[in-house]
């Protein structure tokens, strides 16, 4: 029988992402769930100070609604001259104190506007994924380096991807495949760990 996973996040890049992750690490089959698939339709008020404090308030929350085991992230964009923001307001960057999460396109936008003429281009995607259940519930954490360019390059991918260049391809994360994204991105290597995790727990080497 599959083991149902709640993952508890209703954007549906992310879900994608952690979907391909997920078959690739997980040692048994598994279905994995939104949200929306276990009939949440509330608000989750992300109100830690840290993106581990929040995928934890977020994957409790769910398991909590719902009795099944659940993974969530939290993360978010790190930009040294910017002193760390937009941090863990990634999602809300561009938007008015007490609104909601702005559009990709204005936060990428007000970005670039911030970092006009700052010389330090140094950035790091971070991602905490936290996982709970009945018995076993962790967080992990990882993250990725990149640069911050001055305009927009490429088409894929989510959120400030087509502003963040990565060395190992020369290109931004809008401009790899998901494929590429997901063997270095701060998804990609927590995602990874939580599943080592979540097999030594679950595991039964059925595949
Ligand atoms: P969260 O859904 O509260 O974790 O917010 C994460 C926000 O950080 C997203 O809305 C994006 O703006 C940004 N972000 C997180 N991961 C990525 C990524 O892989 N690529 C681009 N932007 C990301």
């Amino acid at each position: 029988m599959k083991m149902k996973l709640v993952f508890a996040s209703s954007n549906a890049h992310k879900l994608r992402e952690v979907k391909e992750l997920l078959t690739e690490s997980l040692s048994f089959d598994f279905e994995l769930l939104s949200p929306k698939d276990v009939g949440f339709g509330g608000d989750i008020v992300e109100n830690g100070e840290t993106f581990e404090e929040n995928s934890m308030i977020k994957a409790k929350t769910l398991f909590r609604f719902c009795g099944i085991p659940t993974l969530a992230d939290d993360s978010g964009l790190c930009v040294d001259a910017l002193g760390g923001a937009p941090g863990i307001h990634s999602a809300r960057y561009a938007a008015a104190p007490g609104e909601g999460n702005s559009p990709d396109l204005e936060n990428t936008a007000l970005l670039l506007k911030n970092m006009r003429g700052k010389e330090i281009r140094s950035a790091r995607f971070v991602c905490a994924v936290s996982f709970a259940s009945e018995d076993l519930s962790f967080c992990v954490r990882a993250a990725c380096e990149g640069e911050i360019i001055d305009e927009r390059r490429g088409e894929g991918g989510f959120g400030y991807d087509p502003v963040f260049f990565v060395e190992r391809f020369k290109k931004t994360l809008a401009e790899v495949s998901e494929e590429e994204k997901n063997s270095i991105s701060h998804r990609g290597q927590a995602v990874r760990r939580a599943a080592a995790l979540i097999n030594a727990a679950f595991g039964n080497d059925k595949k």
